[in-house]
């Protein structure tokens, strides 16, 4: 069977921003090609899951998912696995799923209508190439979200974190020119959004040739209609006293930075090839602080990385307290097929119990940490976006600048507007909030 005028597309997304927005560039692409998206499986002609490898817990999902597809599509439909999975096990998916038709890994979303044709038609390929010129600057994302969006300004990654499978799924670092990027951030203005976030692996290294990352953000905060800046996920390492200056003085550029620690030892950090010490990282989070003052920190942690001892945890939650982050991801080590950490001693293990232990103690001072923070900020004012109705009841869930999620009474109208709420409760990790002053004061004439 091959298209027809009411082909059907269903994306699954599995994993980071990237994901999110390859996936838009993915659905972009195949509507060019005439197919309507839709929100089930079940239906669509063809299903494309957007996965993940960077622990083997998003792996198995997919697993989980591809069993689940395997009995829900309907006759004559067509699955592919796209992503950071995909590239990791190119034909070994085709053997290992046999209703799986394509893998197609993250350079490779040019051939996407071409493959899928291929499967439907009966063919199954594998498409796992890098490009080092792939940006798919002519493609029109299908953005998921209609109050913010994602560009992505960098792809794949040069550092080589020793516990990291990106490099291998993603491939060396490349960056768009400056003004691909600014012509995005145009359109999305256009299309009647006013909050972006920069993506790429290590974002701030960001370099095309000519302008670096601190001229990106001039540049992209620059566009008339860009109110809010975001950017992740940086390397502690990229911050130049020019990015961080450009921070402080772009108005856009919201105060808060996503800052992977990964760990607070200094010999842990060397392990995992980070290349900052302990001193350093807490340095970098000092001029951010300095820079831009009441910025929120959040930060990726992981626990039970080969050869953790007791005293290099104690250490990272040491620095989790000096910090004193708004809020962490927590991760226990996840050995991933062919990285360098997969070739340190055996006797380095650390036994799935201790790690288990780790990351529970870890939680608690992160929660204790956020929690002591975010009492003290009650009865404070924030400007807030309104992102989307929250899960609870009737509320909305709005953000502030500085990445607090406050949860304000009102309908669907307020999609999309900027208010100013107070702060007045809080569960520790999230806000309540009432509405001080509804949309912008107008401009005082004369
Ligand atoms: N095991 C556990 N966590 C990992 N991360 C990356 N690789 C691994 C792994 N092998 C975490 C890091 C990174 C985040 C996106 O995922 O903390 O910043
Ligand atoms: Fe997962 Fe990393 Fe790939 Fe994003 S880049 S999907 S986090 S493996």
């Amino acid at each position: 069977m091959t298209q027809d005028a009411r082909s059907t597309v269903y994306i699954e997304t599995y994993g980071c921003q990237m994901n999110v927005s390859d996936s838009e560039l993915m659905l972009g692409k195949l509507a060019a090609a005439g197919y309507s998206p839709v929100e089930t499986p079940d239906e669509a002609d063809v299903i494309l899951l957007n996965t993940c490898a960077i622990r083997d817990h998003a792996e198995q999902r997919v697993i989980g998912r591809l069993g689940e597809l395997k009995r829900a599509m309907k006759a004559g439909s067509v699955v592919g696995v796209a992503g950071c999975m995909a590239q990791r096990l190119g034909p070994e998916l085709l053997t290992k799923a046999r209703h799986v038709s394509l893998v197609i890994g993250p350079d490779g979303y040019r051939a996407l209508p071409e493959l899928v044709a291929k499967a439907r038609d009966g063919e199954r390929s594998v498409q796992t190439s890098f490009d080092m010129e792939e940006h798919y600057e002519d493609f029109a994302p299908r953005r998921f979200d209609k109050v913010k969006a994602w560009i992505p300004v960098q792809r794949g990654c040069d550092y080589r974190c020793t516990y990291c499978i990106v490099p291998y799924t993603r491939g060396a670092e490349r960056s768009r020119k400056l003004d691909d990027v600014v012509r995005e951030a145009r359109q999305v203005v256009e299309e009647g959004i006013s909050e972006i976030t920069l993506l790429g692996q290590t974002v701030n290294s960001y370099h095309d040739g000519s302008a670096d990352f601190a001229e990106l953000l001039r540049a992209v905060g620059a566009v008339p209609g860009v109110r809010r800046l975001r950017f992740t996920s940086p390397h502690p390492n990229d911050f130049s006293d020019a990015v961080v200056d450009a921070m402080g003085e772009v108005e856009a550029v919201c105060e808060h930075v996503h800052l992977p620690m990964q760990s607070g030892s200094t010999s842990m950090l060397k392990r995992m090839l980070r290349r900052y010490s302990r001193e350093e990282y807490l340095a970098c989070v000092d001029r951010l602080r300095a820079r831009v003052p009441g910025i929120g920190l959040t930060t990726d942690i992981i626990v039970g990385f080969p050869g953790e001892t007791d005293a290099e945890f104690e250490e990272t939650l040491s620095a989790v307290r000096a910090v004193g982050f708004d809020d962490a991801y927590t991760f226990k080590f996840s050995p991933r097929e062919g990285t360098p950490a997969t070739r340190m001693p055996a006797e380095w293990t650390v036994s799935d119990e201790v790690a288990a232990e780790r990351l529970a103690r870890l939680i608690e001072v992160v929660r204790a940490g956020a929690r002591e923070k975010n009492l003290r900020l009650l009865g404070e004012r924030r400007e807030v976006l309104v992102e989307k109705p929250a899960r609870r009841g009737e509320l909305l869930q709005a953000r502030s600048r500085d990445y607090k999620t406050v949860l304000i009474p009102g309908d669907e109208s307020l999609l999309g507007q900027y208010l100013t709420v107070e702060l007045t409760g809080t569960t520790g990790s999230t806000f309540t909030g009432t509405v001080v002053r509804a949309r912008d004061p107008l401009p005082v004439a004369g």
